[in-house]
């Protein structure tokens, strides 16, 4: 089957090669896009950088593929439909021709297939992140599962490690983490509001034997020296949360922690659209170095995830 799958822009290679490694052939199609083509719908739908799949179609054109598409990814009720077209006229020709065609309920509220005109897109529903992996508590600023997915790959965990997110929010990072990995995450804010619903988030997916929380903050952690394998976070930008300034003092004092808690062979990345800050506090700091720098865009922000290991001392 030929599929059109999506993901945060910057990340298409990595998903292109996860893809491959997995037996599909797939080619990056444009930005965030991949052109798929699988025997097994199983190798898209378990690779959790993807974060909608579509097929092509036109109006007029066959639908029972997208139907087989809701099937395989376990949808097993009555097909319902909507028509992403702002004309109406055009749209209620629409919704006419594909209900004749397919017997499929018109339910722009609670669709399983969405169809885009405008794209000559077959959207399909029970194969977006969040039907295929469970739906998470958000606020404003949550990161996308998706981006968290792939950013958690920068990051190459083995099954044994230790990861922490110090400005962990609702869990996204973590949870998304322990959902492929058979380890341990810690999840810090400073927000009493963002952990409440981490710890909604944890019980909801069954991880709170793998996943903890704490009240705390990103720039004083409670934790031993060397202690952290891993850090994967994305951090205030200074934009919807905190602001410049204030990055002015975090940015410093988390490099600083990070600099003190991770591992000799440690390694963070960390997202921020704060770009220049936090290239500065890095090398101020002179622990940590910035070893790769992958452009994000996703949700109207264009972040950097900044991957960073030690800087060795000289003789060892
Ligand atoms: C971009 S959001 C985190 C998004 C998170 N990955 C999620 O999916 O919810 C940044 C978070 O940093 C937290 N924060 C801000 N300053 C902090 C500090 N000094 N220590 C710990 N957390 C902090 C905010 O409360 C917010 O939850």
């Amino acid at each position: 089957m030929h599929l059109i799958v999506t993901c945060a822009v910057g990340l298409e290679d990595l998903l292109r090669g996860d893809l491959q490694q997995a037996g599909a052939r797939a080619v990056v199609s444009g930005e965030g896009e991949l052109t798929v083509t699988v025997d097994e719908i199983d190798v898209v739908r378990s690779n959790p950088m993807v974060d909608r799949v579509a097929m092509s179609w036109s109006p007029g054109a066959p639908l029972e593929d997208a139907e087989k598409l809701c099937r395989a990814a376990g949808f097993d009720g009555d097909v319902a439909f909507r028509v992403h077209e702002k004309d109406p006229t055009v749209r209620d020709g629409i919704v006419r021709a594909v209900g004749y065609q397919t017997g499929w309920r018109n339910e722009p509220g609670d669709w399983q297939v969405n169809l885009v005109p405008g794209t000559n897109r077959a959207e399909i529903g029970p194969l977006a992140w969040a039907a295929r992996f469970g739906a998470m508590e958000r606020l404003p600023a949550t990161t996308p599962p998706s981006v968290a997915a792939g950013v958690l790959r920068l990051a190459k965990l083995q099954p044994a490690m230790a990861l922490l997110d110090p400005c962990g929010g609702v869990g996204t990072i973590p949870i998304v983490d322990a959902i492929g990995r058979d380890g341990r995450g810690l999840i810090v804010d400073l927000s009493p509001e963002s952990i409440a619903l981490a710890r909604k988030n944890i019980r909801t997916f069954g991880l709170k034997d793998r996943v903890f929380t704490e009240e705390g903050d990103a720039t004083y952690l409670d934790l031993a020296d060397a202690s952290v394998d891993r850090v994967v976070s994305d951090v205030p930008f200074g934009k919807r949360i905190g602001s410049n300034q204030e990055n002015d003092t975090l940015y410093p004092g988390l490099v600083r922690e990070l600099g003190r808690v991770l591992t000799q062979d440690g390694r963070a990345v960390i997202i921020t659209d704060d770009k220049r800050r936090f290239a500065d506090a890095v090398a101020r700091d002179r622990s940590l170095k910035v070893v790769k720098e992958t452009a994000l865009r996703y949700n109207g922000v264009t972040p950097t995830a900044f991957s960073l290991t030690r800087v060795r001392a000289r003789g060892r």
